[in-house]
């Protein structure tokens, strides 16, 4: 059987806020996406996901939905929406959407209703608690910092995984369960192409909601009560009535979903068709993220994944989201970032095991912000954190600083399309700040320069794209190589009877591997160096063969 498309596909995750404003209100839009479908479609991307353009008071960006049918005025409309869905088809690419149902806007009609009557049927679609001393239900603690619960004027309390203005759904009821299979089939019959499901492991409570000890004495985690048993026959049932009927992609954010866990969700027959890798995705605590030994510790963890994750299912490999300081940040020392550290890392993640992911800007080396004040940032998280810090005497500007290295505001700040007026993103005043470096860097400097990263980009998703190498990619085995070489990241691919291997020298300095069998299908790095039967390969060097050690 050939492999579902979505294994050879690469996708490119739009923030539509922060990509292009083609109306000067400063705000990023449908239309200003369907003005850049060309420079997508030159880029190679075969899928976009658009993060939340549904109708929202945009506490989360989006991420609190007060109208599952509409789009908020503010991206545009439901035509602009057609428009765009038909002009990617058109150049042969497919849209998947934000499928937000943890959780909708406390301004959404089900909740403005259960509000004003607790024994509407709405009323069901949410958990509501009236604690008999009047106090917080339990000591459970929100994503976003604070209680889980907000307590409403007529004494009710109502539980919210996020913020107090996302209020979590219940999906314990079968009518609201049906309300949503309706929405996500409407869309589906639309002609969009799957969905990245957000926050999904939280969808299922532990139902006693009682009080959890924590050695601190603080709030209870939320995040701790993940992937909560029972959630299993939800996630089947929306699967069923839903994905399965459209034969559609679908990826779900479940961090800490992993071993046989990661079976059942992204496995053959899975609840969705992959899950994201987070694997491997945080660094904090690394000192010195460029050294040997961090590199060493992120290594392991990328090749552990991948010998699990490539037998047992499939995964979505980011290096960048909303949600992420920008990689060549988080991933490198300040004075390693450049064209040579970011393309290395692209490399890298690119022919691994699963579909690759890129968000917005990554492909020009976007890089994290100078944040110098809490005003300066937006993030719903960020003051949240900032404000609970100054409520419970914790060090608020301990909280700035961790904000500004890793807060998710890095990722949202606008597109840099060239270095006229804000960075070509907007003609008005643009939401968040335009990064300072944008005359540098900025995609027309790089599709006028040969050498960029941009042009890079493109020669990585055409070689993912070139068969029969596309196909090894999306068939074959994985075996990690050269594992004693310190910094060296290297694996080979395997599919019939065919050898690609991918090295890439993660180390400040020069180092020599042995003569790769085959042609050089790309180095980041110009021509390799060859002295006998030795490579060497320079600091931050890629390389992808088409052939095997020697
Ligand atoms: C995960 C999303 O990626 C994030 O941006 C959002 O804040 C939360 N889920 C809540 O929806
Ligand atoms: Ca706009």
């Amino acid at each position: 059987m050939a492999a579902e498309w979505w294994k050879k596909a690469v996708v490119y995750q739009i923030y539509p806020r922060s990509f292009k404003d083609s109306n000067g209100d400063g705000i990023g839009d449908l239309n200003g996406i369907t003005e850049k479908l060309d420079y997508l479609k030159k880029l190679g991307v075969d899928v976009i996901w658009i993060s939340p353009m549904y109708c929202s008071p945009m506490d989360d960006n989006g991420y609190d939905i007060s109208d599952y049918y509409q789009v908020d005025p503010m991206f545009g409309t439901n035509d602009d929406m057609d428009r765009l869905l038909f002009e990617a088809g058109k150049r042969g690419m497919k849209v998947i959407l934000d499928l937000v149902v943890n959780h909708c806007s406390d301004e959404h009609e089900w909740f403005v209703k259960a509000k004003q009557d607790p024994d509407c049927e709405e009323a069901g679609y949410f958990y509501f608690k009236r604690p008999e001393d009047g106090k917080e239900p339990n000591n459970w603690r929100s994503n976003f910092g604070g209680s889980v619960w907000t307590e409403l004027p007529d004494g009710r309390w109502y539980f919210h995984t996020f913020s107090k203005k996302q209020p979590d759904l219940n999906w314990e009821n079968p009518k609201l369960r049906e309300k949503i299979y309706e929405m996500i089939n409407w869309w589906l019959e639309k002609g969009v192409a799957g969905f990245r499901v957000d926050a999904i492991t939280f969808i299922k409570k532990d139902l006693t909601f009682a009080s959890r000890e924590t050695e601190d004495g603080l709030r209870y985690p939320i995040e701790n009560l993940t992937d909560y048993p029972g959630i299993g026959d939800l996630l089947a049932e929306m699967k069923a009535k839903c994905f399965d009927r459209y034969g559609c992609m679908t990826v779900a954010e479940a961090p800490g979903v992993s071993g046989d866990t990661f079976r059942r969700y992204a496995g053959e027959n899975g609840y969705f068709s992959m899950i994201f890798d987070f694997t491997w995705e945080n660094m904090e605590g690394e000192t010195d993220k460029s050294s040997v030994e961090a590199v060493e510790r992120w290594k392991q963890r990328i090749l552990e994944s991948q010998r699990f994750t490539s037998e047992a299912g499939w995964s979505g490999l980011f290096l960048e989201n909303h949600d992420q300081s920008r990689c060549v940040n988080k991933y490198l020392e300040k004075d390693q970032i450049g064209f040579a550290g970011a393309s290395a890392m692209a490399v890298m993640y690119f022919y691994l095991c699963g579909t690759p992911f890129i968000y917005q800007g990554q492909e020009i080396g976007m890089t994290n912000a100078e944040w110098n004040s809490i005003e300066e940032m937006d993030d719903v998280r960020a003051k949240g954190m900032y404000r609970e810090a100054l409520e419970q005497n914790g060090d608020p500007q301990k909280v700035l600083e961790y904000f500004g290295e890793l807060g998710r505001d890095n990722a949202r700040t606008p597109m840099q399309w060239c270095d006229g007026k804000n960075a070509g993103f907007t003609e008005g005043v643009p939401w968040l700040k335009v990064n300072e470096n944008y005359r540098e860097i900025n995609v027309k400097a790089q599709e006028e320069r040969g050498e960029s990263l941009l042009a890079f980009y493109k020669k990585l998703t055409a070689l993912r794209h070139q068969e029969p190498y596309a196909s090894v990619f999306a068939e074959g085995t994985i075996r990690p190589v050269l594992k004693e070489l310190p910094a060296v990241i290297a694996y080979e691919r395997e599919w019939d009877g065919r050898i690609v291997t991918v090295a890439v020298n993660f180390k400040k300095t020069e180092q020599e591997i042995p003569v790769v069998g085959g042609k050089c299908l790309l180095s980041n790095e110009g021509e390799l160096q060859q002295m006998g039967e030795r490579y060497l390969l320079k600091a931050y060097q890629a390389v992808v063969f088409d052939g095997m050690i020697k």
